[in-house]
């Protein structure tokens, strides 16, 4: 029997973030037409009690825990306390609220991020509690390496069937463009952006470009995580990137093409690098039959489009 109907109900924890949003689109558009959503503002995540009634009440087949507190270096390493206790808080109450009001299935949103700093490249989801972290997002890596083990251990005590997908580097539609908090192609794309109405002569790179970093698209994303709730039993963990791998100056002059900025980029080597190589090993996702197929340019159209009628149309 399928692991899902199409009239299954579906919670979406999180829907206006990047992947909740991307994910709430691909389960529309395969065809799953009862997708629940609730605003932070009728539903904070963070109320226990609050979680509790909603979930016994609406009594939703299915559950995606995509609402988290997200943040890029800067933030992850200024507000630590908050980044534990909100991913604690947020997580343990949607993954033991789900199964105490008998959700079928669970889909948790893990981070590459989470693995060891040293971890071997690409990077295979046994690696997991195999070494130290990276210093500056510990608090935000070990609230979200507890979640994965909540889901394990709900699994094997409950019965509960969830699972953690592991995304790596996403950009998309819906992305974080702050200047403080953003990813590395949102932040690029917002300079660039910028550096083109202010005719600016250069825009400044950190490092020397050459750090390889893999890129999955949030709609890629979104789609193999509809794919795993329909197909995937196994349980535990499984990588969810695109084996796309990019240098970080491949990705800066195509986001500088993307922008049109016509001005140079500049890269300065004496900032840091940071890790040079940082790849998931998705053999265990290809196994399954999904494999991502947008390029980071066709991704990065898609992602400058809504850039422009969202974030710098309100700014303007
Ligand atoms: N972006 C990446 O590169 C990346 C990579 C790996 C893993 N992930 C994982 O994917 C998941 C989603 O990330 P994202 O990039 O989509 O983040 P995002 O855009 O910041 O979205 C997170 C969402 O969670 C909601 N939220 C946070 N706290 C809440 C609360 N207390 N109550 C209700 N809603 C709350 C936010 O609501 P508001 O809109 O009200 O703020 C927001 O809509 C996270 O678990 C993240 O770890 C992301």
């Amino acid at each position: 029997m399928a692991l899902m109907q199409p009239s299954d109900k579906i919670f979406v924890a999180g829907h206006r973030g990047m992947v909740g949003s991307a994910i709430s689109r691909a389960l529309t558009a395969r065809g799953y037409g009862n997708i629940l959503t609730r605003t932070r503002a009728e539903l904070d995540l963070m109320d226990r009690a609050a979680v509790n009634a909603f979930l016994a009440e609406a009594k939703p087949d299915h559950v995606v825990l995509a609402a988290a507190k997200v943040g890029g270096i800067l933030a992850n390493d200024t507000y630590r306390g908050d980044f534990i206790y909100q991913n604690l808080q947020i997580q343990n109450n949607v993954i033991d609220g789900a199964y105490r009001a008998g959700v079928k299935r669970f889909l948790f949103l893990g981070s590459s991020c989470i693995y060891p700093k040293f971890a071997e490249q690409p990077i295979r989801e046994e690696a997991i509690l195999t070494g130290p972290l990276e210093p500056t997002n510990e608090p935000y890596a070990v609230a979200k390496i507890a979640g994965h083990i909540m889901c394990d251990s709900y699994r094997r005590q409950f019965g509960f069937d969830a699972f953690t997908v592991m995304p790596s580097n996403v950009y998309g539609v819906g992305d974080n463009f702050d200047p403080q908090n953003s990813h590395v192609a949102a932040g690029l794309m917002r300079r660039f952006h910028e550096a083109k109405l202010a005719r600016a002569p250069q825009v400044v790179a950190w490092g020397t470009g050459s750090p390889l970093r893999e890129m999955v698209y949030c709609d890629d994303l979104a789609d193999a995580c509809a794919y795993l709730l329909e197909n995937y039993e196994a349980g535990g963990m499984i990588n969810a990137g695109s084996s796309m791998e990019y240098s970080i100056r491949e990705i800066a002059e195509t986001v500088r093409d993307v922008v049109g900025y016509e001005g140079d980029l500049v890269w300065d080597s004496s900032k840091p690098d940071g890790t040079p190589r940082k790849i998931m090993d998705n053999s265990k996702l290809a196994a399954t039959g999904w494999t991502a197929r947008t390029e980071l340019r066709e991704g990065l159209t898609e992602m400058y489009r809504w850039f422009l009628g969202n974030v710098a149309a309100k700014a303007a």
